[in-house]
């Protein structure tokens, strides 16, 4: 898909704030700082539309991004940040999980980790409830250009076995700074969003 048009919609902070328009969404959940809005940026081709942390988890809201009119990258909040409160952390789960359970328009999580580390607890804990859940899962191995190439390969290998998943679910390999991996996840967007909804049926004149 080539982005034309790309538009910062609103910072939810509840269900009343959600579009109304039942276009396809697509989110992007995982660690703070993990580089979930760089991950948007670099996908639109812009540099700050989805702002970048210089605070990380500060974000608590979800950012509606919409896309040619045809479809929202939903920003979710980072989870794992240490000094967020006992009671913020349960406060954000329940939002969160209510978006991601009761989403009609939710057609995929990209589940987003960091290719340099085997992903953490709060990593396995998301991707083993996103699973439990049934939600379409994609998950995007990030900061390839931290490690050599070399290493590439080893390190989706632990990813896939720390996470546990199936044969044949991809992860993808990306990176921010080179764009790596952007055909290949835009494939997968395309795929993901072309289906919106039933067709319309044809009304007969007359
Ligand atoms: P929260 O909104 O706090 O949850 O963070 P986030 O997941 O949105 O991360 P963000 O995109 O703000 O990126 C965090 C930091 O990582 C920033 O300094 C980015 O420049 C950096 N970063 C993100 N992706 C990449 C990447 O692919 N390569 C490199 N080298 N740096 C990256
Ligand atoms: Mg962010």
């Amino acid at each position: 898909m080539k982005v034309k048009q790309a538009e910062f919609i609103i910072s939810a902070v509840g269900p009343g704030q959600y579009p109304e328009d039942a276009l396809p969404e697509i989110a992007l959940a995982g660690r703070s700082n993990v580089g979930k809005s760089s991950l948007i940026n670099r996908l639109i081709s812009r540099k700050n539309l989805a702002r970048t942390s210089s605070q990380p988890g500060k974000t608590q809201t979800l950012n509606y991004y919409r896309i040619n009119d045809f479809f929202y990258f939903v920003d979710v909040p980072g989870y794992g940040y240490a000094k967020v409160s006992r009671t913020e952390r349960a406060a954000w789960g329940r939002f969160i999980e209510r978006y991601l359970t009761d989403r009609e328009p939710l057609r995929k999580v990209m589940l987003i980790i960091d290719v340099r580390h085997p992903p953490s607890k709060d990593d396995q804990a998301m991707y083993d409830w996103l699973r439990h859940n049934g939600l379409p899962i994609a998950v995007i191995a990030t900061k390839a250009d931290k490690i050599p190439r070399s290493q590439w390969q080893k390190n989706i290998k632990i990813v896939r076995e720390t996470l546990g998943m199936p044969k044949g679910d991809p992860v993808i390999l990306f990176s921010a700074e080179t764009g790596q991996g952007l055909d290949e996840l835009w494939q997968l967007l395309d795929e993901t969003v072309e289906w919106i909804g039933e067709e319309k049926p044809e009304i007969p004149q007359e």
